[in-house]
């Protein structure tokens, strides 16, 4: 039986696109999804991508019927795993529902994955670990804290995954600190599609640009960054996409756990995100600054030195590809 890549979430913003990656470096892939958050529609367009489709099991990953039965049918090498919520917002409001879904769903794919003795993970965890930084740019060394349940789940998951890799020392572990992925896949087929009002800045202005929602509102433009605005690391979500292959070539050959941040190094301030687009797509982006957001930090953006070092990657594509691509992704939505 040939060994695939499990890839929870796999329907996804970000696992989409790294599924598209997995595919077309030649791996077989099966996308574990409820579908919560995305489509179905995805699976046929990596089709489309990739000349060929991922396997794909509608299911959750707290259902640990589905996931023995999935694992005893199969056979999977590494599970690469994106499941879960992610609107901060939200986790205030419902922390029960994200605790039981992003840890207790992580437990569940472990005790599963453990029984099944599939003892290779990719988590994707976050910036938000690191809080409010004393400095920028950040390394992996920094202090974590968090202000939300969904900063809290992810600590939590950072910290059971270093538990197992400490008792269980046969796995092979790594924990991915994504900064600000944006874009979409340059053949404009799968993008980011959040569902009501987007939370993140690059929906944001995509849809104020495509004219369905009136101005970005800037939140704050009295922080102590050069334009006053907050500074983040926006990082192409097909970069970070290679990013989970050069992990998973690096865990085949280190018997580790792995912490690493992925992003560009750089950081670029609202106003610049604004500037940018217009530049780079010809489109006006009417906004207004507004108070800051509750919780927001300045600035934020990565020392990407570790994972240049041990993984060999490197985020390649610009803020203009970034805006570009999305671009290309709004409009394709509003077509379909
Ligand atoms: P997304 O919402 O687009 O993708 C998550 C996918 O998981 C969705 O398709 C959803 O339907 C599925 N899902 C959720 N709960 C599930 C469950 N219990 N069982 C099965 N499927 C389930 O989000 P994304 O932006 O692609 O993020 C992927 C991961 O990366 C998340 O864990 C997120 O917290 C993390 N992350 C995202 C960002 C970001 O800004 N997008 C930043 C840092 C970390
Ligand atoms: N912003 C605006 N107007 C908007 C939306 C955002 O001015 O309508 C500003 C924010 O104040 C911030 C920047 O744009 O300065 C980026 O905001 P996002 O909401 O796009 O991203 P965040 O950095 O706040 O948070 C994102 C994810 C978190 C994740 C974090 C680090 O939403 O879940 O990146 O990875 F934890």
């Amino acid at each position: 039986m040939v060994s695939s890549i499990l890839v929870t979430g796999g329907t996804g913003f970000i696992g989409s696109h790294t599924c598209a990656a997995l595919l077309n470096a030649g791996y077989d892939v099966i996308v574990l999804d409820n579908l919560s958050n995305s489509d179905s529609s995805v699976i046929q367009r990596l089709g489309q991508i990739c000349g060929r489709e991922p396997s794909f099991i509608k299911g959750d990953i707290r259902d640990t019927s589905l996931l023995n039965t999935l694992f005893q049918e199969h056979s999977v090498s590494a599970v690469i795993h994106f499941a879960g919520l992610k609107a901060v917002s939200e986790s205030v409001d419902k922390p029960l529902m994200y605790y039981q879904n992003n840890v207790g769903g992580t437990l569940t794919l472990l005790t599963a994955m453990q029984l099944a003795n599939v003892k290779t993970i990719i988590f994707s965890s976050s910036a938000t670990v690191y809080g409010d930084p004393v400095s920028v740019p950040i390394t992996e060394n920094f202090p974590r804290s968090c202000t939300n349940p969904y900063g809290a789940s992810k600590m939590m998951i950072e910290d059971i995954l270093a538990d197992l890799y400490t008792t269980k020392s046969n796995w092979r572990i790594g924990r991915l600190r994504y900064f600000n992925p944006v874009g979409a896949h340059a053949s404009g087929l799968i993008g980011e599609n959040p569902i009501g009002i987007p939370n993140n800045l690059m929906p944001f202005i995509t849809q104020t640009a495509a004219g369905l929602r009136q101005e970005v509102s800037i939140f704050g433009n009295d922080y102590d960054t050069p334009d006053g605005t907050g500074i983040r690391d926006y990082i192409h979500v097909e970069d970070l996409a290679n990013g989970h292959l050069a992990a998973l070539d690096y865990l085949n050959q280190n018997r580790e756990l792995l912490t690493v941040n992925l992003g560009t190094g750089q950081g670029a301030s609202v106003l610049e995100m604004i500037n940018t687009f217009e530049h780079s797509t010809g489109c006006q982006v009417p906004y207004r600054v507004v108070g800051r957001r509750q919780g927001d930090i300045a600035e934020c953006w990565a020392d990407t030195k570790l994972a240049n070092h041990l993984l060999g990657w490197q985020a390649n594509r610009g803020l203009e590809d970034m805006c570009r691509d999305a671009w290309r992704w709004q409009l394709r939505c509003l077509r379909d």
